[in-house]
C-alpha cells in the first residue's frame, strides 16, 4: 500500500521552455529531460539551442529545438501549436527568456529599451499563456512558471525597464492564477538572485564574490540548476495546491539586512 497520494514525477510531461539556449532555461530543460519530461527547448539563439538538445540526446533524454524570437508575436502562436502537434500536447509551460538593458530614466536610448524590455519580459509571457491554454486545459498535469527576479522585490540603480517588468510578471502571475484557478492549472513564479548564467558572465569575478559576501547570506553566487530545481518543484503533480506565489531562490538574499 503507497504510503502517500501524489506523485512527484514530471515523467512523460511535455515542457515548453524559453531561453533555453543558456543558463537557468539551458539547466532547466536539462533538468525536466532527465526526469523524464519531454522538452521543446526554445530560443533565439539557434546555435545555442543545438548544443543543449544535443546533451540532453547524448544523456539518452528527449528534447527538440524550435528556434523563436519572443517579439514576433505570430511566430509564437505558430511554435506553439508545432510543438502540440510534434509531442501531442503541452503541460508545462516555462517562461524564462529574458534580456537586461540598463538604461537611465533620462537616457536617449530609454524609450527604446523600455520597449524591448516590456515586450520580451512580459507581453511574451501573456502570448505563450494565451496560445498553450488550449492545451494545458487538456492536460493532467497544467502548470505555469514564470521566471521574474529579486529586481522586482527591490531595485537597482538605471534598472527601471527590467524592474518594473519583473515586477509585472507577479502581478501578471497572481492576477493569472485567480483566473485559471478554478482550472486547476496552477500558475506561479520564481524570483532569483544572483545566478551565474549568461546574463551576469561579464561581471567580474571577483565583484561577484564582493556582492555575495555583503548582501547574500549563503555568500555566494548560485549556479542555474538551483533554480531549476525549483521551477521542477512547482511544476510537480505534488505541487497541486500551490498557487500564485513568487519564490526567492536567492541564498538568502532578499532577507538580510545587515
Ligand atoms: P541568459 O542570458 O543566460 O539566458 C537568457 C536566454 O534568453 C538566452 O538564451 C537568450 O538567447 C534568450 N532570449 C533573449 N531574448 C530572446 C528572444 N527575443 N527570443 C527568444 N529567446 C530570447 O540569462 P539567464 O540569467 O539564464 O536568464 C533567465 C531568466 O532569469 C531571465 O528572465 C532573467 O531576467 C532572469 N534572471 C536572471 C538572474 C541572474 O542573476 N542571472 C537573476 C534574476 C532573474
Amino acid at each position: 500500500m503507497a504510503l502517500t497520494n501524489l506523485s512527484r514525477s514530471i515523467k512523460g510531461c511535455v515542457a515548453f521552455i524559453t531561453g533555453a539556449a543558456s543558463g537557468m532555461g539551458a539547466a532547466t530543460a536539462k533538468l525536466f529531460a532527465s526526469e523524464g519530461a519531454k522538452v521543446a527547448a526554445i530560443d533565439i539563439n539557434a546555435e545555442g539551442l543545438q548544443q543543449v538538445v544535443a546533451e540532453i540526446e547524448a544523456a539518452g533524454c528527449e528534447a527538440k529545438a524550435w528556434t523563436l524570437d519572443l517579439s514576433d508575436a505570430q511566430g509564437i502562436k505558430q511554435t506553439i501549436d508545432a510543438v502540440a502537434a510534434h509531442f501531442g500536447g503541452i503541460d508545462l509551460l516555462i517562461n524564462n527568456a529574458g534580456i537586461s538593458i540598463p538604461s537611465p530614466i533620462d537616457a536617449d536610448g530609454f524609450e527604446e529599451a523600455w520597449a524591448k524590455t516590456f515586450d520580451i519580459l512580459i507581453t511574451a509571457h501573456t502570448r505563450t499563456i494565451r496560445a498553450t491554454l488550449p492545451y494545458l486545459r487538456k492536460s493532467n498535469n497544467p502548470r505555469i512558471v514564470n521566471i521574474a527576479s529579486t529586481e522586482a522585490l527591490g531595485a537597482t540603480k538605471y534598472g527601471s525597464p527590467y524592474t518594473a517588468a519583473k515586477t509585472g510578471v507577479i502581478g501578471l502571475t497572481r492576477s493569472i492564477a485567480v483566473e485559471l484557478g478554478s482550472e486547476g492549472i496552477t500558475v506561479n513564479c520564481i524570483c532569483p538572485g544572483p545566478i551565474r548564467t549568461g546574463m551576469t558572465d561579464a561581471i567580474p569575478e571577483d565583484q561577484k564574490q564582493e556582492f555575495a559576501r555583503r548582501r547574500v547570506a549563503l555568500k555566494r553566487y548560485a549556479e542555474a540548476e538551483e533554480v531549476a530545481h525549483g521551477t521542477l518543484n512547482f511544476c510537480l503533480p505534488s505541487s497541486s495546491f500551490i498557487t500564485g506565489t513568487a519564490l526567492p531562490v536567492d541564498g538568502g538574499m532578499t532577507i538580510k539586512n545587515a
